[in-house]
């Protein structure tokens, strides 16, 4: 009876979500923040499902001992009550294990005179820039905001768009491609643009058969290999990166659009994965390689399967024109090697000026697998943005109702009726 008139009060108005997102938090410091808005009321949320993809980041042959200290779980503060979001904000907290072990260097209110400086910076890192820019006497204050540990918070708070986005069906997955130059003899992307799976594609299989391998890759062989190479790198003090593609599968046609540039999907995922440390390389579907091709090479012919357009490839990655298609999103994106190596490069002295060896620190050899899910992650932040930007709704109802009358209204316009109001 409730729910009826729910339905019945809602169904004519159409509320545009502006989704936002804020974390907190130093490496090292007492924990990690998040603060969610935006979110219709009702979506089903618990800290379980939050801690699952945290849990996902911090695997991955290759990390280093801080991953050991750690086993994140988001405490959810606010804006949800019986596991479901009530529309007020979602604040989220992570605590730092090992905060207990830097109480006195990263205390917010003692004289910082008593503590060592940081006067070495790590070329690669945000060490010196930040250090410049911000005016610290201590590269610690650079060091701690800009690490990735910073990525907790991100995945927590994108946990949320994850959720409200497999309301609708839609799932995002990942898996790594190459670490340290080693790619599988199978070359799974070339399937997902020109083969057989274009259609059957599913994010949620990719998940289930990368989270089973320790590097996140699909091919044990590659597995193999890839930790040798991982072993060789720390033998020789050194690091390595390597490339990734996120997948998102059950997208309807028509999020994002070419009207104007904030408001174009493959930017904003661009941005979206592109914000990640380390990250140097974003593509949308065949990317780079499809400036070598011919265009005939490179775009999706359309037809009709029933009344439905279909395409027989999906080179274009799931968007035309920054609007999804209606196929799978499809991302590559490409991480640096970790900047913190065991072998250092040179370097300046801040407090000498004088030319010295890098500051050695504890630190991962290799994250692109954990890089992987937080790509995920914000891949579903972007999604959900554009998604509830089109479908709006002050509770979740509302929003399935606008997303069941859209889909009805596209499915059920016929061959011959298409371009007719
Ligand atoms: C999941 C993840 C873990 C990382 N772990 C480390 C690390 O342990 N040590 C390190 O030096 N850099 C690490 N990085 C990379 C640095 O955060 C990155 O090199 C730094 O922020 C500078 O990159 P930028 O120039 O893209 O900002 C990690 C990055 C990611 C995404």
């Amino acid at each position: 009876m409730m729910s009826a008139f729910f339905i019945f009060a809602h169904n004519s108005s159409k509320k545009i979500n502006m989704i936002k997102y804020v974390t907190a938090g130093e490496s090292h410091g007492k924990g990690l923040i998040s603060v969610v808005s935006g979110f219709p009321s009702n979506l089903n949320i618990s800290e379980e499902y939050i801690n699952e993809q945290l849990k996902r980041r911090q695997a991955g042959y290759g990390r280093g001992l801080r991953m050991k200290i750690e086993s994140d779980k988001a405490e959810i503060i606010s804006g949800v009550r019986f596991n479901k979001t009530l529309g007020s904000p979602i604040s989220m907290f992570i605590k730092n294990n090992d905060w207990e072990n830097w109480t006195e260097i990263m205390s917010v209110s003692k004289n910082k005179s008593e503590i060592e400086k940081i006067s070495i910076p790590r070329p690669g890192h945000a060490d010196l820039v930040g250090t410049l820019k911000y005016n610290y006497d201590d590269i610690r204050n650079s060091i701690e905001r800009s690490s990735a540990r910073e990525t907790a918070a991100r995945v927590a708070a994108c946990a949320v768009a994850r959720k409200l986005l497999s309301q609708f069906g839609i799932e995002v997955g990942s898996y790594v491609e190459s670490i340290g130059g080693i790619f599988s003899k199978d070359n799974f992307a070339d399937k997902f643009f020109d083969g057989k799976e274009v259609d059957s594609l599913s994010a949620e299989k990719i998940n289930r058969q990368s989270d089973k391998s320790s590097v996140r890759v699909l091919d044990a062989l590659q597995e193999k290999k890839i930790i040798n190479k991982i072993k060789q790198a720390k033998k020789r003090g050194d690091t390595l990166g390597g490339t990734f593609f996120v997948v998102a599968t059950g997208v309807p046609v028509g999020l994002g659009s070419f009207v104007d540039y904030e408001s174009r999907l493959d930017a904003e995922l661009s941005r979206s994965i592109i914000s990640i440390q380390a990250v140097k390389g974003v593509e949308i579907g065949l990317g780079f390689e499809s400036a070598l091709r011919f265009g005939s090479e490179v775009h999706d012919e359309i037809s009709l399967k029933g009344r439905q357009f279909t395409r027989r490839t999906n080179r274009a990655g799931g968007i035309e024109g920054s609007i999804s298609t209606g196929l799978p999103i499809i991302i590559r994106g490409a991480m640096k090697p970790i900047s913190t190596l065991m072998s250092p490069l040179n370097t300046i002295d801040l407090s000498t000026m004088k030319k010295i060896e890098s500051r050695r620190e504890r630190s991962d050899f290799v994250a692109v697998p954990a890089c992987a899910v937080i790509a995920e992650s914000m891949a579903a932040w972007a999604l959900a943005k554009f998604f509830l930007q089109k479908f709006g709704g002050d509770c979740i109802e509302e929003t399935k109702e606008n997303y069941k009358n859209y889909t009805q209204k596209l499915f059920g316009r016929t061959k011959n009726s298409f371009l007719r109001k």
